[in-house]
């Protein structure tokens, strides 16, 4: 049933007409390789041309050439005055927002290679990591969020709500080695940044400044919403972080990526019929399909009537069922740029969530995606 499903919305991304393909991506990932191949092109053919290697004069020239260069670089490399130029400062190493769009560009070409996973991205759990990371914040005590990135240690990734986060932590592991001046707090957030964009979303403004924390830190078990539960208990979450019913429902919208997985949540099942693709679906199919309690073994969830493959959990029909948060499922289900506006925002927000940042808020930037 599940594989089912999933090869079906597989075949509904590669068929929908809004979804973009590797091929209408910027060629700003092919450039490297392609000059690559031209300079790997072109010494071969020099080698080629040249006819007489075995010449001994031109050895002999050959190898004073390459004395002289040698020489040359290294007067370059330690005394860069005589070329005019100042001496490098030694200090230590500041990146910058051409560091940061270059750990963006890695993430984004890891998520193209790695499309075996799921229903074709590693997107969906990437921005579960995210959330889950930001999500424990308490304005209260100014406990938990995203600095920190305690999810690391046994107490907090073993909670119940962080099940199956290993495969977005993992995913991650070869870029924090790349980059190792990232911190893992920036890090995940960076990456759920990177992965509403190349799925589609809208852009997501972002500012470094996250620190990795110990263990000390780890928030207690129970911060996470409850997909069981209803409006009491959602505001009662959001609340506590200090969000809106306007900002729940716009944040809920995520729920068009990604799906349920029996070995994680217990629930099965995708929201959507294009899972890896950020629209105002989740919206639309919440008010006009019809919906009834799934028959089988699992936790109480709902199932779509017409087809039987999509899903909502019990938090998700609260959005319709709830006169407060009723009237943005239907704003956004009509407007899919009031949507990604109120997302974006509250997305922006929620992973800044308990950041001591030193730079302030106009100070944020924004990475180019590969559709740019
Ligand atoms: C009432 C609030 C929420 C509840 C109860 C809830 C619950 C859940 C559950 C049970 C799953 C399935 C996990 C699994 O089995 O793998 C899930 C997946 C997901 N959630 Fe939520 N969620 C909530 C809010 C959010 C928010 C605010 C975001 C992001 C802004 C979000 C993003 C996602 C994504 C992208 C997935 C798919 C993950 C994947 O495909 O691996 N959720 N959520």
């Amino acid at each position: 049933m599940a594989s089912a499903s999933r090869s079906f919305t597989r075949a509904l991304r590669t068929s929908t007409p809004t979804f973009r393909t590797a091929s209408t991506r910027s060629a700003r990932f092919a450039v490297p390789q392609q000059a690559f191949r031209q300079q790997f092109r072109r010494g071969y053919a020099s080698g080629k041309e040249g006819g007489d290697e075995h010449n001994p004069n031109t050895m002999l020239w050959g190898a004073g050439a390459l004395v002289i260069a040698a020489g040359g670089y290294a007067a370059y490399k330690y005394k860069p005055e005589l070329f005019g130029q100042e001496a490098k400062a030694k200090g230590p190493f500041i990146p910058k927002f051409e560091d940061y769009q270059k750990v963006y560009d890695a993430v984004a070409k890891q998520l193209e290679e790695k499309d075996e996973y799921d229903d074709g991205s590693y997107g969906p759990v990437l921005l579960r990591l995210a959330w889950h990371a930001s999500g424990t914040y308490d304005k209260a005590t100014g406990t938990g969020g995203s600095n920190g990135a305690t999810m690391r240690f046994a107490p907090e990734g073993d909670h119940g709500a962080n099940a199956g986060l290993k495969a977005a932590r993992d995913f991650l592991e070869p870029i924090k080695e790349k980059f190792p001046w990232i911190s893992y707090s920036d890090l995940w957030v960076l990456a759920g940044v990177c992965a509403i964009q190349e799925m589609q979303g809208p852009k997501i403004p972002y500012r470094p400044g996250r620190s990795d924390r110990d263990v000390s830190f780890c928030t207690p078990d129970g911060r996470l919403p409850d997909a069981s539960k209803e409006q009491k208990h959602i505001r009662a979450i959001f609340g506590r972080m200090g969000f809106s019913d306007r900002e729940i429902v716009a944040l809920s919208g995520a729920h068009a990526l990604g799906r349920c997985h029996t070995d994680r949540s217990g629930y099965d099942g995708p929201w959507t019929f294009s899972p890896t693709t950020l629209t105002n679906d989740y919206y639309k199919l919440l008010l006009e399909e019809k919906w009834a309690w799934k028959k089988w073994n699992g936790p109480s969830q709902y199932e779509d009537v017409k087809t039987k493959s999509l899903m909502m959990l019990p938090t998700d029909m609260a959005l319709i069922k709830d006169k407060g948060f009723r009237p943005y499922v239907e704003k956004y289900a009509k407007d899919n740029d009031a949507f990604f506006k109120d997302f974006s925002e509250a997305v922006t927000t929620l992973f800044e969530l308990g950041v001591p940042f030193a730079s302030s808020a106009e100070d944020r930037w924004t990475f180019k995606s590969s559709f740019d």
